[in-house]
């Protein structure tokens, strides 16, 4: 589906946000109007969280007052994105159908009185699921004010339960297609588990100890499998009504129950939610993060930023606010990356109910408001960038992102408990965003043709063709460098023997691992290159390449920690442990340097982010964001369409957006 129609219809990029109306008043509704048309929002999201209004009893619906405020909407000049309510379930439903509501591995039945308590894979659910997403898009699939659809809200919870139970027996029956065969998989002969019978398999629920992994992975795949099922049958519903582009919003990155790369090919155009975890720079490092990963998963093509937060930052126990200039330059972080758009959660923060205290568009104090005030800034600064519309970023270095890894890291009885699947993906883009460079995420086994640097932070999980197609991007002249505990097992879980990582890889890297050593918590070891390192460790020779630095104590003194091996026309590089920040950083740009990576914004002080767009008819933009408290002058004076001005300079905190020449 080209997604250029959804910004043709906006007339640009998207602004605005979640929209509540239900809990409110028509006198607010008309203020909102009102505030909307000055904040120059063209974009709503409604309905997500209306089950209850929308389907009053079991069957029987109520669009009168949904109607209303399409129509409102639409004459106010917003484009509506029209939302499937199903993540919350009303009280109803749950008393109708008991069964399906969500258990826990521990065999807890959840209750209603929060949202998401559903299980997936109940079948009533999943018909009142179905039965709803039809009949909105049979009443709305040609509504004036109808621009997308949003299926659900944050596809993720998982279940235990009887129903989760058989359908993850007709995943495995499907995935196996014998029980001798995932015996064989999940390593069933030790242990005393052998199954005899598909019925005697039950989901990873609490046990006495260690819980079978290759059941645990199975269980996240197949998961993952269950909930784009529910997805897709609600956008098969929607697109027998409605040709406008159905998406889902995908959650933000710390949580991993979807194959997020399974989902961009099914949605027509990939939508996520972001909310950062750390304030000030962090903040913006981890906006990049998103945003890379976000445009990754849609193989490229632009995407949107379903919601941010005004005001959010999610800090441990306690949510941080953003500082002044911050809405704006986390909008332009996003859209620098390929976002179509800014679109918060929500429009008017909740005077009651379960996210009273989340930040929203409009804050509890109303418009005159500094929030408001910077909310309407941003919406001025967005509506100046519709010739953005639909160009695409291109970035020379990837860093390696696959579910399967991620599941596989948390399954029970590896060795250290500071084996972080994405710590470790955080830390490698966040060296890589340090020093400048625009980063794609990218699957093992994809093309990576078109990047001169590949980091693989971890690779604990690593296919044969995956495996072949690193080994092979190497010899064709690329810089792979490969980080500890990866390639060690494969899809089924079993360890690489006769030395790690995987074979076609140890080719490229030129060593073999002997022997994982996990470090002693706290512990530091000294490398002979004067860097340090902590939590891991491994015992490796090299079988070709150049050691770079050894370790200098112990068991492994004088054994290779880093090499480097000449590769075909590429090279192979290794690291067995984990860095300090300055070695590890390092690294990184010695290897940014001898794969010819530019960077993005030459001549920048770090602390100030660029990033480029680029149209397919030749037209280019170079987004900057000053993260910085002092002015910055530019290498380059240039014309500015934020204020349709030439800039020379960015003031503290300053953005500007470029006309490429
Ligand atoms: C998520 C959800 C929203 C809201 C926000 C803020 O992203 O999709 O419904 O709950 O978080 O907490």
């Amino acid at each position: 589906m080209d997604i250029r129609r959804l910004t043709d219809r906006l007339g640009g990029l998207a602004f605005g946000g979640d929209y509540n109306p239900e809990q409110w008043d028509a006198e607010v509704w008309k203020q909102d109007d009102e505030l909307m048309r000055r904040a120059r929002v063209n974009l709503a999201t409604v309905g997500v969280f209306s089950w209850a209004l929308m389907e009053p009893e079991e069957g029987r619906y109520e669009f009168g007052w949904l109607d209303a405020h399409l129509d409102r909407l639409h004459a106010g000049g917003v484009a509506v994105d029209l939302a499937t309510p199903t993540a919350s379930p009303p009280p109803w439903f749950t008393l109708a159908h008991p069964d399906a509501l969500p258990v826990g591995p521990d065999g807890a039945h959840l209750t209603h009185g929060s949202r998401d308590t559903y299980c997936l894979a109940a079948p009533a659910y999943r018909r009142a699921a179905r039965r709803i997403a039809d009949a909105l898009a049979e009443r709305y699939g040609d509504h004036p004010a109808l621009a997308l659809w949003h299926v659900h809200n944050e596809y993720a919870t998982l279940c235990w339960c009887d129903h989760a139970a058989a359908a993850f027996r007709v995943w495995l029956r499907a995935r196996h297609g014998s029980l001798d065969a995932l015996n064989e998989a999940w390593g069933t002969a030790f242990w005393s588990q052998r199954y005899t019978a598909w019925e005697q398999i039950l989901p990873p629920r609490t046990s006495q100890w260690h819980r079978n992994p290759g059941q645990a992975l199975d269980f996240s795949r197949f998961w993952s499998d269950e909930t784009l099922a529910a997805y897709r049958e609600q956008r098969d519903a929607i697109r027998a009504h409605s040709d406008h582009p159905v998406t889902t919003n995908l959650m933000l990155p710390g949580y991993q129950n979807l194959d997020l790369w399974a989902f961009g090919r099914e949605v027509d155009l990939v939508a996520v939610d972001h909310y950062p975890t750390g304030p000030g720079i962090d903040a913006a490092a981890d906006t990049a993060f998103g945003a890379d990963r976000a445009r990754s998963f849609g193989g490229g093509a632009p995407w949107l930023l379903m919601e941010q937060g005004t005001n959010t930052v999610y800090a441990g126990d306690r949510t941080l606010g953003k500082e002044p200039g911050e809405i704006l330059r986390h909008s332009l972080g996003h859209i620098a990356r390929g976002s179509e758009g800014a679109l918060f959660f929500q429009w008017r923060q909740s005077r009651a109910g379960a996210e009273q205290w989340h930040s929203a568009m409009i804050p509890h104090a109303g418009p005159d408001s500094r929030t408001f005030r910077e909310v309407t800034a941003a919406g001025e600064a967005v509506a100046r960038l519709g010739e953005l519309a639909g160009s695409t970023v291109r970035a020379e270095v990837a860093v390696l992102h696959d579910s399967d890894s991620w599941w596989a890291m948390k399954v029970d009885g590896l060795p250290s408990s500071e084996l972080d699947y994405h710590a470790a993906l955080r830390r490698a883009h966040r060296a890589l965003w340090d020093a400048g460079r625009t980063v794609d995420f990218a699957h093992p086994e994809h093309d990576l043709s078109r990047y001169r640097l590949v980091v693989a932070p971890a690779l604990f999980l690593l296919t044969d063709a995956g495996a072949e197609n690193l080994r092979d991007y190497v010899a064709a002249g690329g810089t792979l460098l490969v980080q500890p505990f990866s390639g060690a097992v494969d899809e089924r879980l079993h360890s690489r023997l006769g030395g790690y990582p995987a074979a076609p890889l140890r080719e490229a890297l030129g060593i073999r691992v002997e022997e994982y050593r996990p470090l002693r918590r706290d512990e530091e070891v000294t490398l002979s290159d004067g860097s340090t390192a902590v939590a891991w460790s491994e015992s490796l020779r090299t079988e070709g390449a150049e050691a770079l630095a050894a370790y200098t104590h112990g068991m492994l003194a004088g054994s290779p920690a880093l090499t480097r091996h000449d590769f075909g026309v590429g090279h192979g590089w290794y690291l067995s442990t984990r860095l300090d920040d300055s070695g590890y950083a390092a690294l990184i740009g010695r290897l940014l340097t001898e794969a010819g990576a530019t960077p993005e914004g030459p001549g920048l002080p770090p602390g100030v982010e660029a990033v480029s767009r680029h149209a397919p008819d030749g037209r280019g933009w170079q987004v900057l964001l000053n993260h910085r408290a002092e002015a910055v002058p530019l290498p380059q004076p240039g014309h500015d369409l934020l204020t349709d001005g030439t800039v020379s300079e960015l003031p503290p905190g300053g953005c500007a957006v470029l006309r490429a020449h």
